[in-house]
Protein backbone atom coordinates (compact mmCIF):
# COMPACT_ATOMS: atom_id res chain seq x y z
CA UNK A 1 0.00 0.00 0.00
CA UNK A 2 0.96 3.67 -0.90
CA UNK A 3 1.66 6.10 1.80
CA UNK A 4 2.43 8.74 -0.42
CA UNK A 5 -0.94 11.15 1.19
CA UNK A 6 1.55 10.58 4.76
CA UNK A 7 4.05 13.03 3.74
CA UNK A 8 1.71 15.62 2.51
CA UNK A 9 -0.38 15.13 5.83
CA UNK A 10 2.28 15.43 7.99
CA UNK A 11 3.57 18.76 6.40
CA UNK A 12 0.19 19.70 6.94
CA UNK A 13 0.07 19.05 11.02
CA UNK A 14 3.92 20.81 10.59
CA UNK A 15 2.34 24.08 9.96
CA UNK A 16 -0.20 24.09 11.89
CA UNK A 17 1.56 23.66 14.66
CA UNK A 18 3.92 26.19 13.52
CA UNK A 19 1.50 28.59 13.59
CA UNK A 20 -0.03 26.95 17.60
CA UNK A 21 3.73 27.19 18.43
CA UNK A 22 5.44 30.40 16.85
CA UNK A 23 2.43 32.91 16.51
CA UNK A 24 1.84 33.26 20.69
CA UNK A 25 5.83 33.94 21.48
CA UNK A 26 5.34 37.22 19.21
CA UNK A 27 2.85 38.67 21.69
CA UNK A 28 4.53 37.88 25.15
CA UNK A 29 6.16 41.06 25.49
CA UNK A 30 3.21 43.54 23.88
CA UNK A 31 0.99 41.82 26.29
CA UNK A 32 2.96 42.28 28.98
CA UNK A 33 4.06 45.79 27.78
CA UNK A 34 0.29 46.59 28.09
CA UNK A 35 -0.16 46.32 32.30
CA UNK A 36 -0.64 50.20 34.05
CA UNK A 37 -0.09 48.86 37.22
CA UNK A 38 1.04 45.65 39.33
CA UNK A 39 -2.67 43.91 39.28
CA UNK A 40 -2.47 44.50 35.67
CA UNK A 41 0.96 42.76 35.46
CA UNK A 42 0.53 39.95 37.02
CA UNK A 43 -3.06 39.51 34.71
CA UNK A 44 -0.68 40.12 31.83
CA UNK A 45 2.23 37.36 33.19
CA UNK A 46 -1.25 34.78 33.65
CA UNK A 47 -1.76 35.39 29.99
CA UNK A 48 1.29 35.23 28.99
CA UNK A 49 1.91 31.91 31.06
CA UNK A 50 -1.07 30.31 29.02
CA UNK A 51 0.03 31.03 25.92
CA UNK A 52 3.27 29.87 26.61
CA UNK A 53 1.58 26.20 27.28
CA UNK A 54 -0.40 26.52 23.77
CA UNK A 55 2.95 27.72 22.50
CA UNK A 56 5.12 24.24 24.04
CA UNK A 57 2.36 21.51 22.65
CA UNK A 58 3.51 23.29 18.97
CA UNK A 59 6.47 23.10 19.90
CA UNK A 60 6.20 19.50 20.89
CA UNK A 61 4.18 19.03 18.00
CA UNK A 62 6.67 20.83 15.50
CA UNK A 63 9.92 18.41 16.59
CA UNK A 64 7.46 15.07 16.20
CA UNK A 65 6.08 15.88 12.93
CA UNK A 66 9.51 17.40 11.55
CA UNK A 67 11.23 14.09 12.98
CA UNK A 68 7.80 12.03 11.45
CA UNK A 69 8.83 13.60 7.92
CA UNK A 70 12.63 12.76 8.14
CA UNK A 71 11.94 9.08 8.93
CA UNK A 72 9.27 9.01 5.95
CA UNK A 73 11.75 10.38 3.51
CA UNK A 74 15.10 9.64 5.77
CA UNK A 75 17.39 11.82 2.90
CA UNK A 76 16.58 14.61 5.06
CA UNK A 77 18.47 13.85 7.66
CA UNK A 78 21.71 14.30 5.25
CA UNK A 79 20.28 17.90 4.17
CA UNK A 80 22.04 20.97 5.58
CA UNK A 81 18.77 22.75 6.79
CA UNK A 82 17.48 19.84 8.03
CA UNK A 83 20.08 18.83 10.31
CA UNK A 84 20.70 23.01 11.27
CA UNK A 85 17.11 23.05 12.05
CA UNK A 86 16.89 20.69 14.38
CA UNK A 87 20.38 22.13 15.95
CA UNK A 88 18.96 25.80 16.13
CA UNK A 89 15.40 24.09 17.51
CA UNK A 90 17.26 22.39 20.33
CA UNK A 91 19.44 25.46 20.99
CA UNK A 92 16.46 27.93 21.35
CA UNK A 93 15.34 25.04 23.88
CA UNK A 94 17.98 25.18 25.55
CA UNK A 95 17.77 29.18 25.73
CA UNK A 96 14.12 29.53 26.75
CA UNK A 97 15.11 27.21 29.77
CA UNK A 98 17.58 28.72 31.13
CA UNK A 99 18.43 32.61 30.05
CA UNK A 100 15.12 33.46 29.07
CA UNK A 101 13.09 31.72 31.88
CA UNK A 102 15.30 33.88 34.28
CA UNK A 103 14.80 36.42 33.09
CA UNK A 104 10.82 36.29 33.00
CA UNK A 105 11.10 34.47 36.43
CA UNK A 106 12.88 37.96 37.94
CA UNK A 107 9.59 39.85 36.41
CA UNK A 108 6.80 37.29 38.11
CA UNK A 109 8.94 37.37 41.29
CA UNK A 110 8.40 41.04 41.64
CA UNK A 111 4.91 40.83 40.77
CA UNK A 112 3.76 38.07 42.99
CA UNK A 113 5.48 40.21 45.99
CA UNK A 114 3.95 43.28 45.46
CA UNK A 115 0.73 42.51 44.89
CA UNK A 116 0.77 40.09 47.83
CA UNK A 117 2.34 42.94 49.87
CA UNK A 118 0.58 45.86 48.81
CA UNK A 119 -2.58 44.45 46.38
CA UNK A 120 -2.60 45.33 42.75
CA UNK A 121 -3.05 48.77 42.15
CA UNK A 122 -0.10 50.74 43.03
CA UNK A 123 2.04 51.50 39.70
CA UNK A 124 4.57 49.48 37.94
CA UNK A 125 7.70 49.18 40.38
CA UNK A 126 10.75 50.83 39.11
CA UNK A 127 12.54 47.64 39.17
CA UNK A 128 9.76 46.00 37.53
CA UNK A 129 10.52 48.47 34.35
CA UNK A 130 14.05 48.29 34.47
CA UNK A 131 13.74 44.24 34.29
CA UNK A 132 11.14 44.26 31.60
CA UNK A 133 13.14 46.76 29.46
CA UNK A 134 16.10 44.62 29.96
CA UNK A 135 14.52 41.45 28.24
CA UNK A 136 13.61 43.19 25.09
CA UNK A 137 16.98 41.76 23.72
CA UNK A 138 16.21 38.62 24.83
CA UNK A 139 12.70 38.61 23.55
CA UNK A 140 14.14 39.21 19.65
CA UNK A 141 17.45 36.24 20.24
CA UNK A 142 14.22 34.48 20.62
CA UNK A 143 12.37 35.43 17.55
CA UNK A 144 15.83 35.60 15.33
CA UNK A 145 16.00 31.72 16.19
CA UNK A 146 12.57 30.86 15.38
CA UNK A 147 12.67 32.95 12.01
CA UNK A 148 15.96 31.73 11.01
CA UNK A 149 14.34 28.12 11.37
CA UNK A 150 11.37 29.36 9.41
CA UNK A 151 13.78 30.64 6.42
CA UNK A 152 15.70 27.52 6.64
CA UNK A 153 12.22 25.45 5.90
CA UNK A 154 11.06 27.34 3.59
CA UNK A 155 14.33 28.11 1.35
CA UNK A 156 15.51 24.80 1.95
CA UNK A 157 19.45 25.06 1.36
CA UNK A 158 21.46 21.77 1.28
C1 LIG B 1 10.40 26.72 14.98
C2 LIG B 1 10.44 25.56 14.39
C3 LIG B 1 9.87 25.26 13.03
C4 LIG B 1 9.03 25.98 12.23
C5 LIG B 1 8.41 27.33 12.50
C6 LIG B 1 8.82 25.21 11.03
C7 LIG B 1 8.04 25.61 9.96
C8 LIG B 1 7.89 24.92 8.78
C9 LIG B 1 7.15 25.37 7.63
C10 LIG B 1 6.37 26.69 7.55
C11 LIG B 1 7.27 24.43 6.67
C12 LIG B 1 6.66 24.44 5.25
C13 LIG B 1 7.71 24.99 4.32
C14 LIG B 1 7.49 24.65 2.85
O1 LIG B 1 6.91 23.60 2.56
O2 LIG B 1 7.91 25.46 2.02
C15 LIG B 1 8.08 23.36 7.20
C16 LIG B 1 8.44 22.24 6.51
C17 LIG B 1 9.20 21.21 7.03
N1 LIG B 1 9.80 21.18 8.27
FE1 LIG B 1 9.66 22.59 9.70
N2 LIG B 1 9.52 24.03 11.13
C18 LIG B 1 10.17 24.03 12.34
C19 LIG B 1 10.99 23.06 12.87
C20 LIG B 1 11.30 21.89 12.23
C21 LIG B 1 12.16 20.86 12.74
C22 LIG B 1 12.85 20.92 14.12
C23 LIG B 1 12.23 19.89 11.80
C24 LIG B 1 12.99 18.60 11.85
C25 LIG B 1 12.94 17.78 12.84
C26 LIG B 1 11.42 20.29 10.68
C27 LIG B 1 11.23 19.58 9.50
C28 LIG B 1 10.49 19.99 8.41
C29 LIG B 1 10.33 19.22 7.18
C30 LIG B 1 10.93 17.86 6.89
C31 LIG B 1 9.51 19.98 6.33
C32 LIG B 1 8.97 19.58 4.95
C33 LIG B 1 9.78 20.21 3.83
C34 LIG B 1 9.20 19.85 2.49
O3 LIG B 1 9.32 18.70 2.09
O4 LIG B 1 8.66 20.71 1.82
N3 LIG B 1 10.87 21.51 10.97
N4 LIG B 1 8.46 23.70 8.48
Amino acid sequence: MSISWLYPVLVGVHVTAAIVGVGPVFFFHPILTLAGNMGEAMHAHNIVERLNKAANIGFGALLLSGLSLGVTSPSLFQALWFDLSLVLFFISGIYVNTLYKAKMKQLQEIVKQSVESQGGDQELAQQYRVILKQKVPYEWVRILILLTIIVLMVWKPN
